[in-house]
């Protein structure tokens, strides 16, 4: 039967035919991190679409390639674009490469994203560790028939970030001078950007930044025990906090201009992992 299970074990056979990536370090690159992909030493490539079920990305800056390779001397399996729920793909289809990671032997994962700010405390250019998350996707890769093979039913998420690495991560930081805070990530389905009433209401219910991924991959990773930490790259504030209107370009400049301290921050995390 072709359940998700048997579709990610199906990439996972075929990756292995090309690569080794047990033991090595997960890193999603989020919007404006891609650049760390081309500094991997000694890297093998392999496109999404070459990767039995894995489908193509459609947003500009989010190219689709896997990349195993060396960075400051670390075994790192870099995924360079992810398959967002507001593209249409199922939570499934967003779920698999870090399924897929797992079953590759991949011993941690780091997930890094961009996303608003509205904790008011924060400014455009903060990096912000994930300490917890809300789901307000409306859906989740967990749902329907469990994968029995990867996890429980009823997986705990009162630890899903992995403590250690989370304040590895912190600790990295603050050794590099970077004012890194920590906080709440509240997942939209998107793909527009919040209203200002949706913005009140994630500050009320505890939210400290705003995005539209990232979520089901952490769900994901927890269900299947691989351990995951997660750096949200805050490029704007969010809607209503500042008088003015969002874009997407607004978005990359800004998570152009921190990607030096933010590929610095991973490159210092991933050689004391
Ligand atoms: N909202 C949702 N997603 C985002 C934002 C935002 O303000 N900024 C970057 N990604």
């Amino acid at each position: 039967m072709n359940n998700t299970f048997t579709l990610c074990q199906q990439a996972a056979d075929y990756i292995r035919t090309k690569m080794d990536a047990s033991d090595a370090i997960g890193i999603v690159l989020g919007s404006g991190l891609g650049e760390l992909a081309e500094e991997i030493e000694n890297p093998t490539i392999i496109d999404y679409g070459d990767i039995p079920n894995f489908p193509k990305t459609s947003v500009p800056g989010h190219e689709g390639k896997l990349i195993l390779g060396t960075l400051n001397g670390a075994k790192v399996l870099c995924l360079k674009g992810r398959f967002h729920f507001y593209e249409g793909h199922s939570m499934a289809t967003v779920a698999m490469p870090t399924r897929v990671m797992k079953l590759l032997g991949v011993k941690a994962l780091i997930l890094t994203n961009a996303a608003g700010g509205c904790n008011k405390t924060f400014k455009p250019g903060t990096l912000m560790f994930i300490d917890d998350f809300i789901n307000y996707m409306g859906d989740n890769p967990l749902y329907g028939e469990n994968l029995e093979e990867l996890g429980p039913r009823f997986p705990d998420m009162t630890k899903a970030i992995d403590e250690r690495y989370n304040e590895l991560g912190k600790k990295c930081a603050k050794e590099l001078g970077i004012d890194a805070r920590s906080g709440v990530y509240m997942a939209f389905r998107g793909p527009n950007y919040e209203t200002p009433a949706e913005i009140r209401f994630a500050q009320t219910i505890g939210a400290d930044a705003v995005g539209m991924s990232t979520v089901p991959e952490i769900l994901a990773a927890r269900h299947c025990g691989l351990p995951v930490i997660g750096i949200s790259c805050i490029t704007n504030m969010a809607a209503g906090m500042t008088g003015e209107e969002l874009s997407h370009k607004e978005v990359q400049e800004v998570a152009d201009r921190v990607k030096g301290e933010f590929k610095g921050l991973i490159r210092k995390i991933i050689s004391e992992m």
